[in-house]
């Protein structure tokens, strides 16, 4: 069942998300607490969307999302998604992502956005799901 997310869930959410992104792979140290602070800023914005997908009274994945203003439409934007790595690949990506675009469209939103690493195995599944590169978009740091 994917149903929208309560305060209660962030504590799960943030030990899917610390599995989710080892640091053997990802090179930073999420644990339960920072993984569950770090979406627990998402959840308090006042535009924040989000679902879980739930069996049996056990989380078993998430998305946190974001409306976002931009000019005289809204977007949305996918901030993040983890699924429990012993249950990755057995569709409920698929399930939170749809959650996400039916919300998009239910709602007159102009469409869903989404930042990823180049190198990781999420953007083949963003393709799978109709996602297309952004052209000319580039990141920066100082
Ligand atoms: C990316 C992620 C959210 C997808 O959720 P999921 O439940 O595993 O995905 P689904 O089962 O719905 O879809 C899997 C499809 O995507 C493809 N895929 C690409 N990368 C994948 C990955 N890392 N894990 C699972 N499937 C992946 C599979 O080939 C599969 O396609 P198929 O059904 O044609 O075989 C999940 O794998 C995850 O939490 N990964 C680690 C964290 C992460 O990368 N989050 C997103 C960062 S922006």
């Amino acid at each position: 069942m994917i149903r929208t997310i309560d305060f209660e869930d962030l504590t799960k959410c943030g030990s899917i998300y610390a599995k989710a992104f080892p640091i053997e792979y990802w090179g930073i140290d999420w644990n339960d607490e920072n993984a569950t602070e770090y979406l627990k800023d998402f959840y308090e914005q006042k535009k924040f969307v989000g679902y879980v997908c739930e069996e049996n009274g056990e989380i078993l994945g998430c998305v946190f999302a974001l409306r976002k203003i931009s000019g005289s439409k809204e977007e949305i934007y996918i901030n993040e998604m983890a699924v429990l790595p012993e249950r990755q690949g057995q569709g409920i990506g698929k399930k939170l992502l749809n959650a996400i675009k039916e919300y998009s469209d239910e709602n007159g939103l102009a469409g869903v956005v989404l930042y990823t690493s180049e190198y990781a195995p999420a953007s083949k599944f963003y393709e799978k799901n109709g996602f297309k590169l952004s052209e000319g978009t580039i990141c920066m740091y100082l």
